[in-house]
Order: C-alpha cells, then sequence, then structure tokens
C-alpha cells in the first residue's frame, strides 16, 4: 500500500491553532522521537473528531462518577471535555514524555488539578489490576495498525502489539468496567481481536460523523455472551464509511494504513 500525500484534503482552518500536515510516511507514527518532536511545537491536534461529536455516546455510557483512564492523550482536549461534562477522576496518559509535560501544565493552568497525567506505555500500562471503570482511548490503538498489511489478515507483529495493549486495558479494569475506543478501524477488522476468547468483555459499537462514519466500540468487562461472536467473520459488518476525500489532510494519511484495502 501506497502512501498518500500527507497534505491531501488539508484545511488549515480546520483544526485550529495547529500544523494539519503529516510526516513523509504514515510508519512514521510508529516512531516514538515523532510524538515528541511533534508535540514539542504542537500544542493542539485532535484526531479523528472532537469531544462534540460523540459526546451523546460519552454520556449514554459514562457515569460521572467513574475513574477514567485515557491512552495516549497527546495534545487532545478529551480529558478537558470529559473535566466539564463532570468526571474529575481521570487519568491521562501518553509514551511522549512531551506531551505528558505540556499536559501537565496545561490543566494545572486551568486549574484542573484533579487530572492525573503520567506517562506510560500502552503496551505495557503501570497500573494495578482492576483500579478503573473506564478506559478510553481516540485514535491511539490505531497507530498500531499502520504497519498491519493486509488489514484481513494483520501482520503477527501487529497483532501482538494490540493484545498486550488489550491484555493490559482489560486486566486494569475493575470487574464490570468499560472499555471505550474511538477510532477508524471498521468492525470486521477489530471484532476479531476485541473478541479473542481470553476476554470476558461484549463488543457493541455505534458510528458518529457525518458521510465518514468514525467507530465508537464499547466493551463490557465480564459481559461477553454464549452465543457472541467470537472469530472472525468476515464480511458480516456492512462495509460503511468510504468517503474517505472528507477526511481532513492527515486523518487521510493515518486511514488508508489501518483498515483501508483498496490501495
Ligand atoms: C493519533 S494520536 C491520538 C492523540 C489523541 N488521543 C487524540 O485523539 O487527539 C496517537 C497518540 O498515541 C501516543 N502513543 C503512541 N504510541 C503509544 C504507546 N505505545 N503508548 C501510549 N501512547 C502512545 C502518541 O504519543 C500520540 O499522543
Amino acid at each position: 500500500m501506497e502512501s498518500r500525500p500527507a497534505n491531501r484534503n488539508s484545511d488549515p482552518n480546520s483544526n485550529p491553532g495547529t500544523n494539519s500536515v503529516g510526516p513523509p510516511s504514515a510508519l512514521t507514527y510508529l516512531d516514538p522521537h515523532y510524538w515528541n518532536e511533534r508535540f514539542s511545537s504542537e500544542e493542539h491536534y485532535e484526531w479523528l473528531k472532537d469531544y462534540s461529536h460523540f459526546q451523546h455516546l460519552i454520556k449514554a455510557n459514562i457515569k460521572i462518577s467513574s475513574s477514567v483512564l485515557e491512552l495516549g492523550c497527546g495534545n487532545s482536549q478529551l480529558c478537558e471535555e470529559l473535566y466539564k461534562d463532570g468526571i474529575v477522576d481521570m487519568t491521562c496518559s501518553d509514551l511522549s514524555s512531551v506531551a505528558v509535560e505540556k499536559m501537565q501544565s496545561r490543566l494545572l493552568s486551568k486549574g484542573y488539578k484533579e487530572i492525573k497525567v503520567v506517562q506510560a506505555d500502552m503496551l505495557d500500562l503501570p497500573f494495578n489490576s482492576e483500579c478503573f471503570d473506564v478506559v478510553i482511548e481516540k485514535g491511539t490503538m490505531d497507530v498500531l495498525f499502520v504497519d498491519a498489511g493486509d488489514p484481513w489478515n494483520p501482520r503477527q507483529e501487529t497483532v501482538s502489539k494490540v493484545m498486550a495493549t488489550l491484555d493490559g486495558v482489560h486486566r486494569v479494569l475493575k470487574p464490570n468496567g468499560i472499555f471505550i475506543s474511538i477510532t477508524f478501524g471498521q468492525p470486521h477488522f477489530r471484532r476479531p481481536l476485541f473478541m479473542d476468547p481470553k476476554f470476558t468483555w461484549s463488543m457493541e459499537y455505534d458510528t458518529f460523523g457525518d458521510g465518514f462514519h468514525y467507530f465508537f466500540y464499547i466493551l463490557r468487562k465480564g459481559k461477553r455472551r454464549n452465543d457472541e461472536k467470537e472469530k472472525d467473520e468476515k464480511c458480516k459488518d456492512p462495509s460503511i464509511s468510504m468517503y474517505q476525500d472528507e477526511l481532513e489532510g492527515e486523518d487521510y494519511l493515518f486511514r488508508t494504513h489501518i483498515g483501508d484495502d483498496e490501495d
């Protein structure tokens, strides 16, 4: 699969305060140095869509008393928006030390001192077992898929990294906790991974967005039913969300590497 020009369809006004030109290749997203360098100069970039587009789904699924862990917060405003909606027991995490440092100062300068910010690799989460009601990620696990190759049959190395992340998420969730994954990844590619038999969670999803659909997965720990599909049942889900030209510049580069088998 070829990389596309990073600034295709870029609209400098679409994500204010950011540069919307991505790296030369989507594989760069796997490089931790890239993120540190990027966050040194970038103050805010919101991947996929901002909170207003999926707030209704958050409100339907997260109680304000929940303890929430965000994976790969970057310089997103997701945690601030959750805080404004009343969720104060929140831990943001990212692999990038620069993202963590800048997020810490940003939150303190705004007076959101209850929100903790921790440097953490999602592949090896440094948290006790069963300590969060909710784990949430937006576009973070998508990074793991940029070198997946054939999305129907991802490389073993990609699968191992995804499973390490899911193992950790499953472990840190309380017995009735939920994992929310907000992503470009379509159900026929995500289900075989999310529904591995070793996990006890159930899987459901919603979509949001206009022409292009983004996916909002909800995995409920301890709620797996025996009749739920476990393994890859190809082509059962409708192939939706193909209006790629509606994606903003960098999202386009990202998505073409995480589950678009058209090339
Ligand atoms: C595509 S950005 C998404 C940022 C943010 N969630 C948003 O919605 O705007 C991916 C984020 O994942 C972080 N990241 C990449 N690899 C990671 C890892 N192994 N563990 C934790 N965070 C990681 C990057 O530093 C970056 O902040």
